[in-house]
């Protein structure tokens, strides 16, 4: 028998005021469903965020992306275009919501993007007066709305930044400042998708809540999996930009630095897909074997690099639709974040998953399969004496 003395008495679903009330059906992915909670897409480009969230049973009341192409896609794909600018919006305005999502503008912070203000004689992180401080944007509209969660995506050198001082910020606004329990994790999408793109999740609960990031398959898929078979000649690169790119691998290899270009098969894994991957398409290029130049990936193969679904419409030029492309989340790494993140809230805020589960009436340990949909009391596990 578990020790009733140390036992506990969990509420049954979360405490009504952790979720905003949301009574109207709503349609998830084509069957209707209750309203779980509500979530807010900030810097949502094309929406990334957005299927993740949606997947997992969420409204979404309020979305905002200065870039007019990305608004035009995101109008396109959810019926409803993004607010402007986040800085025109009084933090008031926006609506309540249980989460808030974000894939803040990482340029300040991308060792491309330093190195780039850098060489502009520009200031970078923090200092960067026009973007760096999105960051505390950010923090103000989480300090007033006070969600009961916010999952925030950056990329990966966001930790080494300003030799660690841009994150320590950040920790510490999150934590610190503003209260949230917080927990970090650099996911690689390459278990997901043919893709190797590495970026740090900053998940926090309002609460002092236990989460777990997901885990993911340890062994993903490969490019096959994404190529078309019939491709237009467009995409093949002209001889003189195959050359212009051969000879500038061949001139940085000789320096002993740089990585040139990444030519690759189907059977492969690509590397990151870059928001300047119109440019010349170095970063990925696919064999076309000895005869033919290789070529780019088409804005298709794109979308499913990234993980969107395959009715995703792209109403935008290639130019457009690879920079969008290049800046999105990895929408299947999102919706398993998505999923634990839901899941999580679901819980009494003081469960740990190291105690053992009691049904109240029959005082039998609840299989861990059905712990998420009823969790009627946890109870500390006790050491059995051995009969
Ligand atoms: C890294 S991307 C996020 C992409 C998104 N997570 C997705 O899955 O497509 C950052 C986005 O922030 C937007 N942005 C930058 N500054 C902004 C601002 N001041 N107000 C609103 N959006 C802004 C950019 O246009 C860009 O689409």
């Amino acid at each position: 028998m578990p020790n009733r003395k140390k036992s506990l008495i969990a509420k049954k679903t979360p405490p009504a005021s952790s979720l905003c009330e949301e009574t109207t059906p709503y349609r998830v992915n084509g069957s209707v469903t209750p309203h779980a909670y509500r979530f807010i897409d900030l810097f949502c480009g094309i929406g990334g965020f957005r299927f993740a969230f949606e997947k997992a049973g969420g409204k979404c009341v309020f979305s905002s992306d200065w870039n007019k192409y990305s608004r035009q896609t995101y109008a396109e794909n959810f019926g409803e275009e993004p607010h402007g600018d986040i800085h025109s919006i009084a933090v008031a305005d926006i609506p309540q919501h249980d989460v808030l999502c974000a894939g803040f503008p990482c340029q300040p912070f991308s060792i491309a993007g330093v190195s780039k203000k850098l060489s502009l004689g520009r200031a970078h992180g923090f200092d960067d007066k026009e973007q760096g401080n999105l960051f505390f944007t950010l923090a103000e509209i989480i300090n007033v709305h006070r969600p009961a969660a916010f999952v925030l995506e950056n990329v990966k050198n966001l930790t080494s930044h300003d030799k660690g001082n841009t994150f320590r910020v950040i920790r510490d606004t999150l934590t610190n400042a503003l209260g949230y329990t917080l927990y970090t994790k650099v996911i690689d999408a390459r278990s997901v998708v043919p893709q190797h793109r590495e970026r740090i999740f900053l998940v926090g609960f309002k609460e002092a809540r236990h989460f777990d990031f997901p885990v993911y398959p340890a062994e993903g898929p490969k490019l096959e999996s994404i190529l078309d078979a019939n491709v237009p000649d467009k995409y093949t690169l002209t001889d003189h930009l195959w050359k212009y790119l051969q000879d500038y691998a061949a001139k940085h290899k000789a320096a002993g630095n740089g990585f040139g270009f990444g030519l690759v098969t189907g059977k492969d894994v690509s590397r990151t897909l870059s928001a300047r991957y119109y440019k010349d398409g170095s970063e990925i290029l696919i064999s076309q074997g000895p005869r033919k130049n290789p070529r780019r990936l088409t804005p298709r193969e794109c979308a499913r690099l990234m993980g969107y679904p395959k009715d995703f419409k792209i109403p935008v030029s290639d130019m457009q639709a690879y920079k969008q492309f290049g800046n999105s989340v990895v929408v299947p790494v999102v919706e398993r974040i998505a999923q634990a993140v839901v899941e999580t809230l679901q819980r009494p805020v003081n469960f740990r998953p190291d105690l053992v589960l009691y049904d109240r009436k029959s005082q039998k340990q609840i299989p861990s399969a059905t712990v998420n949909e009823r969790l009627v009391k946890y109870t500390i596990p006790t050491k059995r004496k051995k009969s």
